[in-house]
């Protein structure tokens, strides 16, 4: 199979094709090494920068510094069978403060990729987010975590849902990525382009470079592992489904080989992998036998309380189930952050 990730020296992409070249497959990766500079951290040393690019290499996988927003980075682009199409500006906070960059890599690369896949054939995987949902209020503190004020919700987690019925704001990065969201199943009607939509809620896994902006339970490793100050905006008690990288990959893939012609899933943990923010800096304590300062500040705009998808579709559809819990999940990056310390 020949297999194109874009955004795939990012924590999802740099997973999918290590999966695949591992499995023998041809796999090209197109990233512009963007990621810290976007989230606002020019100051990242080129190490750090070209870890993931120059582990791919070493593993047999052609990597290409291109911009997806960018139609010339196409042009010489061969046909794929596979387009999994990660690139993307993923801070919300960042999104706020400078949404036109949303709108290019997350709007036009997505239309890019898309105009790919219908010109030469081959099946587009998207990476759509939870935040294409404004859900923000409705929620209920139950104890040390918050829940959905939603008794279906609470038993089943977020369906995949008909949109027209939720309104409310998104924040740039919501509505850019939902716009790639809706493009992805757009081409699919009216080209016929096969296309996967996953809506994921919390990923982590290694080769995550982590931030308080984005990609917080690795960043909580990287600061506790350096006794750096941790800040949670908010209470701490917010509940997220997470789900390792690796069962990422292993959603997609049981799509790419199901007979659907398109799907629109939302992927996480599901009930049985929620944590609280409060609770993964106590399993990270147990792992470190440390613990960094912590400081509570005011909640994020438009940050959701609780959220927890209903990843039904996906273990009745598609016989797929998340195998890695977080504690496990939490354990294998704090190990692979220990080994790399030097990078961060
Ligand atoms: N990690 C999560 O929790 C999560 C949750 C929901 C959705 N997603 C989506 O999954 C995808 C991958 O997420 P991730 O966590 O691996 O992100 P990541 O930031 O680790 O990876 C994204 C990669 O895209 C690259 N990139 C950014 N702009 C680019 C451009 N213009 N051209 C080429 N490459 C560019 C970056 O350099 C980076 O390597 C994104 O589309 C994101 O919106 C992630």
């Amino acid at each position: 199979m020949r297999v194109l990730v874009t955004g795939g020296c990012g924590l999802i992409g740099f997973n999918i094709a290590k999966h695949y070249v591992q499995k023998g497959h041809n796999v090209e990766v197109m990233d512009n090494l963007e990621r810290s500079s976007l989230l606002g951290h020019s100051e990242v040393e080129e190490e750090r920068t070209t870890f993931n690019f120059n582990e791919l290499k070493e593993l047999g996988v052609r990597t290409y510094r291109l911009d997806v927003s960018e139609q010339k980075s196409w042009n010489l682009r061969p046909n794929y069978d596979v387009i999994f199409h990660m690139a993307a500006q993923c801070g919300v906070p960042t999104s706020i403060e400078n949404p036109r960059r949303d709108f290019e890599v997350n709007v036009q690369g997505t239309f890019n990729a898309l105009e790919h896949a219908r010109k030469t054939g081959g099946t587009l995987i998207y990476a759509s987010t939870n935040k294409v949902y404004p859900i923000h209020d409705n929620f209920r503190l139950v104890g040390d975590r918050w829940q959905f004020d939603n008794d279906e919700w609470n038993q089943n987690g977020f369906p995949a849902r008909d949109m027209n019925k939720l309104s409310g704001s998104r924040t740039p990065y919501g509505w850019s990525k939902y716009s790639g969201d809706l493009l992805c199943q757009e081409w699919n009607t009216t080209y016929g382009v096969r296309t996967g939509v996953f809506r994921m809620s919390c990923i982590y896994g290694k080769n995550q470079f982590g931030f308080e902006e984005q990609g917080w339970a690795t960043w909580f490793s990287i600061a506790t592992q350096k006794n750096l100050p941790i800040t949670i905006f908010g209470d701490g008690k917010q509940v997220r489904d997470m789900l390792y990288v690796e069962d990422v990959v292993g959603a997609y893939d049981a799509f790419l080989r199901s007979d659907l012609d398109s799907g629109v899933f939302n992927l996480g943990g599901g009930w049985d992998n929620t944590i609280s923010l409060n609770e993964c800096l106590t399993i990270l304590e147990e792992i470190y036998g440390k613990r960094s300062p912590i400081t509570y500040e005011d909640w994020r705009p438009l940050d959701q309380k609780c959220y927890v998808s209903d990843i039904s579709a996906l273990r009745e559809g598609l016989g797929w189930s998340p195998k890695v819990d977080p504690k496990t999940g939490l354990t294998l990056v704090s190990k692979w952050v220990k080994d790399n310390i030097n990078i961060f």
